[in-house]
């Protein structure tokens, strides 16, 4: 009988217990610890989808180790079942994203040192210090720290969205692109969880006042599609997917520094995707912000931190989209998605049905509830007025705050 084929064999499934084996099986191969070091992990706690672990040398040196099991980790092996093979794509994204920003690269993306296909394992640097944007923003905005990150966020869709845009590149290379990143069983996940269930499931009560009309649900399917790819092929880029601000991590203060995690959502879709979705975390954050305190100056101040950064995110991305030559018309067309989107995933997680966030979560229900129908109240003006203001209905709502 002939042995087993390599791609065949079950993957190892790792544990805090079994990982430091793994990592020093294949150290020669992730070349960050010395020979024979010694190594102690820690499972990291926060992801839902995959493990994830922090493995650490006596010497200080740390790496990050993710695995994708083939099936939802939190809900275990009889949970959810979900390709392992999700963990190929966030590879190879991160590997394109690589080669479009050259030597900026290490600017924006955890360095990547080892990946085994076999067992959907990849080893990363680790990102000592850094704190995951979501975080930063609910407990302690500040205007030099996040318009610093906004800033160059908004730098990193651009670069990455002009690089593979449909209006930039070539016929084979788009076609390229849509057929490697269909990334259809985790689209699929995007499908019923972002754009349906929450829409399904609204009535009269369950809606909180918002107006979930059939104009209304128009819109979302508008959006639905056009993540499905059925609609607007001319303007199309390889996104992240899932860019909301727990998949970024950074530091604060003058010299703050961001990177960009998890893009195993990824897509050739829509580039407001990625900018809406960025941007629902602020809003979702202004708002949050502007209900957690009763002090008017520490209130004006926090949501003037998070207000300043949604402009220059869109500031930034704008200008550098323009400066590599995508027109006026397709700007105005991501522009208005943008906020399409955006309000789409605060109209979802308003209405409680994007799982674990830290938005908008008060003890007090009043001002929870209060939180929850200022946050639905910037849906409502801005699902349909976006097509005639654009952005600046965005701006106007926050502006109220
Ligand atoms: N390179 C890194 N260095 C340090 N910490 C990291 C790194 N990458 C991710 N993390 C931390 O580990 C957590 C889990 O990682 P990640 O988001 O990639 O896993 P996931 O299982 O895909 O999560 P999710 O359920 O959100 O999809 C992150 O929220 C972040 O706190
Ligand atoms: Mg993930």
């Amino acid at each position: 009988m002939s042995p087993p084929q390599d791609d065949k064999r079950e993957a190892i499934l790792l544990t805090q217990d079994t990982v430091t084996n793994y990592v020093t099986q294949h150290a020669a191969d992730i070349n960050v610890f010395p020979p024979g070091a010694t190594l102690t992990a820690t499972a990291i706690q926060g992801g839902n989808v995959n493990f994830a672990f922090c493995v650490r040398s006596s010497c200080g040196k740390t790496v990050f180790v993710k695995q994708a099991p083939e099936y939802v980790a939190v809900f275990g092996p009889d949970g959810f079942p979900l390709t392992s093979t999700r963990i190929e794509k966030e590879v190879s994204i991160l590997n394109e994203w690589k080669s479009i920003l050259g030597d900026e690269a290490g600017k924006f993306l955890p360095k990547l040192y080892y990946f085994d296909c076999q067992n959907k394992v990849f080893v990363m640097e680790f990102l000592e210090g850094f704190i995951l944007l979501d975080h930063h923003l609910v407990t302690n905005p500040d205007r030099t720290t996040d318009v610093l990150i906004a800033s160059q966020l908004g730098e990193f869709m651009a670069r990455t969205h002009l690089a593979t845009h449909s209006s930039k590149i070539s016929s084979e290379r788009a076609a390229f692109l849509t057929a490697e990143y269909e990334n259809r069983a985790l689209r699929d996940i995007q499908l019923e969880f972002v754009f349906t269930k929450a829409y399904k499931e609204v009535s009269t009560q369950t809606s909180r006042g918002l107006n979930v009309d059939d104009q209304f649900l128009a819109e979302i399917e508008a959006l639905k599609s056009r993540y499905n790819g059925e609609s607007g092929a001319g303007d199309m880029c390889l996104c992240h997917g899932d860019l909301h601000p727990g998949s970024v991590l950074i530091t604060t203060g003058s010299d703050a520094q961001v990177r960009v995690i998890d893009p195993e959502f990824t897509v050739y879709g829509p580039p407001g995707l990625d900018v809406g979705s960025l941007l629902s975390g602020y809003i979702l954050a202004a708002v949050h912000q502007s209900h957690a305190s009763t002090d008017k100056e520490v209130k004006a101040e926090t949501v003037a931190a998070i207000v300043q950064g949604v402009a220059a995110a869109w500031e930034t991305y704008k200008k550098t989209m323009v400066s590599g030559g995508i027109s006026d018309e397709l700007i105005r067309e991501i522009e208005v998605e943008t906020v399409g989107f955006a309000v789409a995933e605060v109209c979802r997680t308003s209405l409680g049905h994007a799982g674990m966030r830290l938005w908008l979560q008060f003890d007090d229900a009043e001002v929870k509830e209060a939180a929850v129908q200022s946050a639905l109240s910037i849906v409502q003006k801005c699902m349909t007025a976006r097509h005639t203001d654009g952005v600046q209905v965005l701006f106007d709502c926050l502006g109220a705050l």
